[in-house]
């Protein structure tokens, strides 16, 4: 997938996670940037630093951009190893194979790093305290980006959808359309977030950064920038909120249409093996002072992907 002769980016842009939500939408937004390399699994297998490390030298990016992580929440309270050989070891050699090229790194991560207990949205500067295998992996992985030394970037993110992948909007307007009665976690506090808006506010962040990288290396111009960013959509709701707004939209555009009615339960009332932060709001004032974005408010976002189901 090559770009034309006026690139924005002066080499490549490495994107992981390419088959997930956020990488997909990666792939497409950026490719007017520049000349764009998606390994897939067999080329680049994150559970294998050799095979991260491998990748790297063979693609000489000039940015890597990791949207691929072990995201199975649940799951991996049974396998922490893999979790974090996804999630923190390969991160890891993500950054240690780009500060030795002289690649930017820019890396995803969660509201999950949290435990929820504040009631205020998190600043990027809270005390993080994750309360899952998957949020404490995905914390390591911040960490040793961090500790690589190589200029990047971290935007935490949450409750990521659109109209492609495995995730809660396609599964509740699946299940709306099978059951009568949906009982959905109505004291989890958060925003949804559009996988495209995350792949825009990346293309906006990447040609800022290369503007203020003219006429210097990359790394001198990413060191004003260097640091975690909350990058979740705007506004908030509860799972239950999400859910009673995306089957009345529906509902609103076809009124012929058998959908469940969205009843809201306690989070005790639906037990699973990870916990989950009772409060996961972002506070992304950082991404508007330091970049000029502003994530998309929720309730416009789910109108989007709506129209494209
Ligand atoms: N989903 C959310 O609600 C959410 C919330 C907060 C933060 N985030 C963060 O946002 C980022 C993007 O998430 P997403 O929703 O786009 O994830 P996703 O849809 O679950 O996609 C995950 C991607 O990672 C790839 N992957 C997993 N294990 C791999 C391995 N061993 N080697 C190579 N690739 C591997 C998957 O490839 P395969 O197709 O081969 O499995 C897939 O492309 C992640 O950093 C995630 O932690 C997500």
């Amino acid at each position: 997938m090559a770009a034309g002769s006026c690139s924005t980016v002066r080499g490549k842009i490495l994107v992981t996670g390419g088959t997930g939500q956020v990488g997909g939408e990666l792939a497409k937004t950026l490719a007017p940037l520049g000349e764009i390399v998606v390994p897939g699994r067999a080329e680049m297998d994150l559970s294998h630093a050799d095979s991260v490390r491998a990748a790297i030298r063979d693609a000489q990016p000039r940015w890597i951009v990791n949207a691929a992580a072990y995201t199975a929440v649940d799951k991996a309270e049974s396998e922490p190893e893999l979790a974090y050989a996804i999630n923190a070891e390969a991160v890891r050699a993500i950054g240690e194979e780009a500060q030795l090229i002289g690649a930017g790194v820019i890396h995803f991560s969660t509201d999950y790093v949290f435990d929820g207990t504040g009631s205020a949205p998190y600043l990027e500067t809270d005390t993080t305290s994750p309360v899952s295998v998957y949020g404490a992996s995905k914390l390591a992985g911040e960490q040793a980006l961090a500790g690589s030394g190589v200029p990047h970037m971290i935007f935490r993110t949450s409750w990521v959808y659109g109209a492609q992948g495995k995730n809660f909007l396609r599964t509740i307007l699946k299940l709306a359309r099978e059951r009568e009665v949906l009982r959905v976690v109505g004291d989890q506090h958060g925003a949804p977030t559009w996988s495209r808006d995350l792949a825009k506010m990346a293309a906006h962040v990447i040609v800022q950064c290369e503007a203020a990288a003219e006429g210097r290396p990359l790394a001198d111009a990413l060191a004003e920038t260097i640091g975690v960013y909350h990058a979740g959509g705007g506004g908030e709701t509860t799972w239950h909120g999400f859910a009673a707004e995306a089957v009345r939209l529906v509902r609103e555009r076809d009124p012929e249409v058998q959908l469940a009615t969205i009843e809201a339960i306690k989070t005790s009332e639906y037990p699973t093996p990870a916990k989950r932060p009772a409060n996961s709001r972002l506070n992304c004032d950082k991404l508007g002072r330091r970049f000029g974005w502003s994530m998309m408010d929720w309730h416009e976002s789910l109108r989007q992907v709506l129209a494209e189901l």
